[in-house]
């Protein structure tokens, strides 16, 4: 392949990355990407979910989610990132009814994100939630997933 080919594609590619061609889907192939860092990856991966699938803690999250935590300020309502101060990000607070995203991250890189933030604009709860309050999050937005994709319900409660 000409080298200008390359750089061709490599502008294009870098374009898509930040968002700057608005195709449809584009979005979503940003969230997937990794969120937690390389060198800390093996570290969020390894993390045991204390409350996988339990009532109390994905109703506790709930109660978090919309009260204390105020996650509904920006991830909206329903979880779906629509609320009126999403617009003001880009990327746009995670939608966690989207099947894809649901998928690629494990609960540990949730916990993770949620407890260090992102570079990407997501803020860090670590020092304002405990640790359990913060799997309670992990376990509601799991239930956010499986109640908007049927599919992920039937795999995740076999
Ligand atoms: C001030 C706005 C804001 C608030 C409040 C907020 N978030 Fe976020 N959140 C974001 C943005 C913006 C992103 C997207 C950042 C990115 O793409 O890395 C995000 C991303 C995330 C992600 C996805 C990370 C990943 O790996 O893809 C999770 C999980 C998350 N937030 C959970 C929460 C929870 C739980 C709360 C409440 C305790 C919360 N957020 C409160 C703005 C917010």
């Amino acid at each position: 392949m000409g080298s200008w080919r390359v750089s061709v594609i490599l502008a294009l590619s870098t374009c898509l990355f930040y968002g700057f061609i608005p195709l449809a889907g584009a979005a979503e192939e940003t969230d997937v990407k990794p969120r937690v860092p390389s060198n800390k990856m093996e570290l969020a991966k390894g993390m045991a979910n204390p409350g996988s699938l339990d009532k109390g803690f994905i109703a506790a999250g709930k109660e978090i989610f919309s009260g204390k935590g105020r996650c509904v300020m920006c991830h909206g309502e329903t979880g779906k990132g629509d609320s009126p101060m999403a617009a003001a990000f880009n990327p746009k607070p995670r939608d966690f009814t989207n099947l894809q995203w649901q998928k690629v991250r494990t609960d540990g890189e949730i916990f993770w994100a949620i407890s260090e933030g992102t570079e990407y604009g997501m803020i860090p709860f670590g020092g304002s939630l405990s640790e359990k309050e913060r799997w309670q999050l992990v376990n509601y937005i799991r239930e956010i997933g499986r109640l908007s994709n049927p599919t992920l319900a039937k795999e995740q409660n076999n």
